[in-house]
């Protein structure tokens, strides 16, 4: 399901902001004019990934420094993990993120 990103959370670019949109907490990052988001959580221990920084397309958690590809939430090979990715369009009247709602609110909606 897409959801309007309130303009308010759009980061500036080379920023990364946490929004709350649709109940889930997400990770907006604005690299190179592109607007990207991920999971928040870092899935090696759990640091909160608005704190890193971006390297060219990698977003970098600000712990242990793991590095995560922008477009497809892979981790570097050596680290044999991911982050989760949400697609993002841009519209004329802003932009949008593509949210799967919960198996709770899909079972009992
Ligand atoms: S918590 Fe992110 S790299 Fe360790």
């Amino acid at each position: 399901m897409w959801h309007k990103i309130p303009w308010e959370y759009i980061p500036e670019n080379g920023n990364i902001k946490k929004a709350r949109i649709a109940g889930k907490i997400i990770c907006l990052i604005k690299q190179e004019d592109k607007l990207y988001a991920t999971a928040v959580k870092c899935p090696h221990a759990g640091a909160d990934l608005t704190q890193g920084w971006c390297d060219s397309r990698y977003l970098i958690c600000p712990y242990h420094r793991h590095a995560f590809d922008l477009q497809t939430g892979r981790g570097l090979p050596h680290q044999g993990n991911y982050i989760n990715i949400y697609p993002i369009e841009s519209r004329k009247n802003g932009y949008y993120i593509a949210i799967k709602p919960s198996l709770w609110k899909r079972l009992f909606p």
